[in-house]
């Protein structure tokens, strides 16, 4: 064969690979963002008309929506990628006017539009584990909130994204949460109880559902910390960002600043004390908490 034809046989070959690639790259990111989950019946079962506003608003600042969402929650970009990608993390004010309390409940909860499609990266595992209470309580917030125009345009997905999207780059919400799975009812008031509510709410997320730590998050074992901190230390920590050395920590303490410092002192009691329990009991409570169904 002659040189110029093994070329043009080379050409066509490339052209076919990366055409097929890109097919692949299409359908696979197409079938991420039009795939239609089942919404569960019954996101909520405590009202969210008469729920505790101002606890809302603290709430919305600790379980991080401001941190993501911005800080008048109109609208933040997340992530800016080639050729037109972009994640927002939308306006809520003006969200909350369009959906109903149990579709707002369900895309918090289980990250699935009222269309039935899948947000991108919300952490909505995280808030399956919070009470009823406590999301009613969010949503009431969110009602009081005059409609801003966006500080963004919304997310979209260009070909970056989409190479991205079907490489699982991004975590799609609906795939990690499970519509059977309900949150407590109410929020326990009792310390051991509540401590295992915060931990299983607020720290499973980087500290393993097990709190024994993560690797991959670089987050120590819970109780082993905690066997560091005097109660005075451990609150001194969550109320100014200042851990055991006198100094802060790489993550903790812009965390701390940014939302854990909206725990009440109730809660850093709780969850002192819940972390201060013998090793047996602390992981033997563990798989009884949140991501149970309703009774
Ligand atoms: C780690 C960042 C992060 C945190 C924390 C976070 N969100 Fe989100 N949120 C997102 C992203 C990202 C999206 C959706 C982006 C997409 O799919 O286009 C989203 C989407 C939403 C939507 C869906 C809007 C729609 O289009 O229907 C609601 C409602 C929402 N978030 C409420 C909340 C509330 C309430 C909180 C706090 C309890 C919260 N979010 C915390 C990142 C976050
Ligand atoms: C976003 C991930 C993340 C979350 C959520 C989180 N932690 Fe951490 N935590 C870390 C990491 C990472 C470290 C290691 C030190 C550092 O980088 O701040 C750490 C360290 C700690 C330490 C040891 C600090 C020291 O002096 O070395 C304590 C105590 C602690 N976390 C308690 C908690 C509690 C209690 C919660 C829940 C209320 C929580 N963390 C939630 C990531 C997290």
């Amino acid at each position: 064969m002659r040189l110029k034809h093994k070329f043009a046989i080379f050409l066509a070959l490339v052209v076919a690979v990366i055409a097929l690639t890109l097919w692949r790259v299409m359908a696979v990111s197409s079938g991420i963002l039009e795939k239609h989950y089942a919404r569960p019946d019954n996101p909520l079962a405590v009202p969210v008309a008469g729920a505790d506003v101002k606890d809302g608003e603290r709430l919305a600042h600790m379980d991080g929506c401001f941190a993501c969402h911005g800080q008048q929650l109109t609208g933040r970009v997340l992530f800016t990628g080639p050729f037109g990608t972009k994640l927002v993390a939308p306006n809520l004010t003006r969200v909350v006017r369009k959906q109903s309390d149990a579709q707002l409940a369900t895309v918090i909860r289980y990250g699935i539009r009222p269309d039935g499609t899948t947000l991108i990266n919300m952490p909505s595992t995280r808030f399956l584990a919070s009470s009823d209470q406590d999301i009613a309580a969010i949503i009431a917030y969110l009602r009081t909130l005059q409609p801003l125009p966006d500080a963004t345009p919304a997310s979209s997905w260009g070909l970056g994204g989409r190479v991205l999207l079907a490489m699982h780059f991004f975590r799609v919400t609906a795939e990690s949460t499970n519509t059977t799975m309900r949150g407590p009812r109410l929020t326990p008031t009792e310390p051991m109880a509540l401590g295992r509510y915060l931990t299983q709410s607020q720290c499973a997320a980087c500290h393993g559902r097990n709190l024994k730590g993560d690797p991959e998050e670089s987050s120590p074992d819970l109780r082993f910390s905690l066997k560091h901190y005097s109660q005075d230390v451990f609150e001194r920590f969550f109320t100014t960002g200042v851990g055991r050395r006198g100094h802060g920590t790489r993550v903790m303490t812009p965390l701390i600043k940014s939302q854990f410092h909206y725990l009440t002192g109730a809660d850093v009691d709780a969850l002192y004390r819940y972390l201060s329990l013998p090793a047996g009991a602390v992981t033997s409570m563990t798989p009884a908490t949140a991501q149970s169904p309703h009774a």
